[in-house]
């Protein structure tokens, strides 16, 4: 049953967002409606494959699909050309053609790599996203950014890429670690500081009913982040201003990230760190007031999502990994801090001694 649907509205390049529940057995059908071809793509993981293959197989081979499964193993470090290129070579031999759909089932990791592969084989094939993460359902899926990592760094290659449609059920989160679950819902608090103080207040109310992923939370927590999402893409598709609004957290998220290897934290509890420290830094600054700040990090502690850097490092070397952030452009820190609870406003060459400050009252070593 689709129980919300939003659009994103770029043009002839629009596209739904499905919502809702039993919509896996469904893809077939929908496909069917929009794309005349007969042979389909399903890049996904191990993982995903075995929960959710089968209920996927039928439902397209009901609608007549003949389906080519491309799977990557799971996992960050496969989001890489390497996969892609195995990707390639399968849609060769398969003799995939321009016409055929290519269908991304999977958390982010999927969605980027096979969004990716969509965006280049043969200059771009129809890309249907199916997200099967909370993450993916409220970010990743939407928006159009696709690419894997380089050595170098995440993302480094990759693309803006609008999929064709995109897919969210609901079922699929009954399967996904908790863990998972409270990293979604760090993106989807960041949607209400940053564009919308009702969503918040809603979340402050319906946080336990999210964790318990009673459907009609569920359902109304995804459209909403999808509605702020697009509505932030559609007016800044390429990341040229406003769409910076949705890094909210993540310069200092993705210092914490970089310096624990990728390996302590999950994208979302870093980022959840990051808005925790970011909501301070404005008290700081004199742009929020401080229960603002209070509410925001205690919405996120309830969502069970840490809010304090963890002891180990110096301010100087977090300051520094912020800097090597891509998004910080050019080395300065500009960041994106909360002046109110809806809305955020984007402060360039944030002064480093103030960050500073505001981390070691949080715990975090003095020094270099
Ligand atoms: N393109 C964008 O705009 C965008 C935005 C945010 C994040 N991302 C990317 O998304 C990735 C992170 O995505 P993620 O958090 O979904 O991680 P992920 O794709 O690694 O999925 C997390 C884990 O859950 C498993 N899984 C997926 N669906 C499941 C289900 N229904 N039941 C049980 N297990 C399931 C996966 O196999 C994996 O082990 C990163 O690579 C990040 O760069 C992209
Ligand atoms: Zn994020």
């Amino acid at each position: 049953m689709i129980l919300e649907e939003v659009t994103v509205n770029l043009g002839g390049r629009s596209y739904p967002i499905l919502i809702g529940t039993g919509l896996l057995t469904r893809l077939g059908e929908f496909l069917r409606a929009r794309f005349t071809a007969h042979r389909i793509m399903v890049v996904t993981n191990h993982t995903v494959r075995c929960l959710y293959g089968d209920v996927v197989e039928g439902g397209l081979r009901r609608a007549g699909w003949d389906t080519v499964w491309a799977e990557m193993p799971d996992g960050e470090e496969y989001k890489t050309l390497a996969t892609v290129q195995g990707f390639y070579d399968l849609a060769l031999a398969t003799e995939l053609d321009r016409a055929c759909p290519v269908i991304a089932l999977g958390g982010g990791v999927v969605g980027d790599t096979g969004g990716f592969f969509a965006a280049t084989y043969q200059r771009g094939v129809p890309l249907v996203q199916v997200p099967t993460t909370l993450l993916a359902q409220v970010d990743a899926s939407v928006g159009g950014k696709v690419g894997v990592n380089h050595p170098c760094g995440k993302n480094m290659i990759g693309a803006f890429y609008q999929p064709r449609l995109v897919v969210a059920d609901l079922d699929t989160l009954a399967t996904l670690p908790l863990r998972e679950i409270r990293a979604g819902l760090a993106e989807v608090i960041k949607y209400g500081v940053i564009k919308e103080a009702i969503f918040f207040a809603w979340l402050e109310e319906n946080i336990e009913r999210l964790l318990r992923l009673e459907r009609d939370a569920l359902a109304h927590a995804v459209a909403t982040s999808c509605r702020i999402k697009a509505a932030v893409v559609e007016e800044d598709e390429t990341e040229a201003g406003l769409r910076q609004i949705l890094n909210y957290g993540h310069t200092v998220g993705h210092a914490l990230e970089a310096l624990t290897d990728y390996r302590d934290y999950h994208h979302g509890e870093a980022v959840a760190i990051g808005m925790a420290v970011a909501a301070r830094l404005a008290v700081e600054l004199g742009l929020l007031a401080e229960d603002r700040a209070t509410r925001i990090i205690s919405l996120i502690r309830r969502a069970g999502l840490p809010t304090e850097v963890p002891g180990q490092f110096s301010a100087g070397e977090l300051v520094r990994a912020m800097r090597l952030d891509k998004k910080t452009r050019g080395g300065r820190l500009t960041l994106v801090l909360p002046e109110a609870i809806g809305r955020v406003r984007i402060v360039p060459r944030v002064d480093v001694q103030v960050i500073k400050s505001v981390l070691v009252r949080g715990g975090v070593r003095d020094g270099g």
